[in-house]
């Protein structure tokens, strides 16, 4: 494992430093391939990156991107949904195409279609050049749960009780989380060139202890990226805390 690590102070300037991150991808490469997560975790990113668009130094004119996950049996109308969620904290403020932006269909019902359907639109894409990545309270990447063995494609995933949980935030009740998604996974994330996670604030310094110095298990599936030859992790102080 290559790993680098940018330590902000607090959020704010852990996401101006990872933005820094991605807004030197896309200068390196106009017509890169985004991988784009979402959650709390990038918000900040995002505005920052958004900020820099408006102030004409960053062009998303070229770029295309493909999103981890999405909740099954949401759409791009639903406001929970991760299409709705890109759509209204980065793709609407930003001069990327919409057809350059790719998130899976949580409409659609045929599990195996979908997730054939992501998989060669990934293949197609060349893979990711910078993978984005936030981490969950049990270690799950995308919404790739703890579990007997890592996954590898892209799949429909029954969201651990801690998951549905966590994002319970998001939604009305609890009762209103979708209880399935799709995600990319493994193997999609592994085969990004660069992958930038990003994690803070103190409850997120155990998990992030356990995936970069504990043993690679799929029980925590972000300690995988130990194995990644290239992995940024921008942290603010209090998730870096225990490592
Ligand atoms: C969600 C998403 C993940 C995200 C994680 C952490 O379940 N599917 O992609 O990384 O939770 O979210 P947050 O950044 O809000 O802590």
């Amino acid at each position: 494992m290559k790993m680098r690590i940018i330590k902000g102070k607090n959020y704010d300037e852990m996401s101006r430093m990872a933005a820094d991150v991605v807004a030197a991808q896309i200068l390196l490469k106009p017509n890169c391939v985004l991988g784009l997560a979402t959650g709390g975790s990038p918000l900040g990113l995002y505005k920052s990156l958004i900020a820099r668009h408006n102030a004409g130094e960053l062009d998303f004119a070229a770029v295309r991107s493909i999103n981890l996950d999405e909740y099954k049996g949401l759409g791009a109308e639903s406001d929970q949904s991760y299409r709705y969620f890109m759509n209204k904290n980065l793709f609407s403020h930003v001069n990327i195409k919409t057809e350059n932006t790719f998130v899976p269909n949580g409409l659609e019902e045929d599990g195996d279609k979908e997730c054939a359907r992501y998989d060669a639109l990934m293949a197609d894409m060349g893979g990711t050049d910078l993978q984005l990545l936030g981490i969950g309270h049990n270690g799950h990447i995308g919404f790739n749960e703890p579990a007997d063995a890592f996954s590898t494609g892209t799949h429909c995933v029954a969201l651990a009780e801690s998951t549905i949980k966590a994002n319970t935030r998001f939604f009305a009740s609890e009762a209103d989380v979708p209880r399935f998604a799709y995600t990319m996974g493994t193997s999609g994330i592994m085969h990004a060139k660069t992958v930038l996670l990003i994690a803070s604030g103190k409850e997120k310094a155990e998990i992030i202890k356990k995936a970069f110095t504990g043993p690679v298990t799929p029980q925590v599936p972000a300690s995988i990226l130990q194995l990644h030859p290239n992995v940024i992790f921008a942290g603010d102080e209090e998730a870096l805390s225990l490592l």
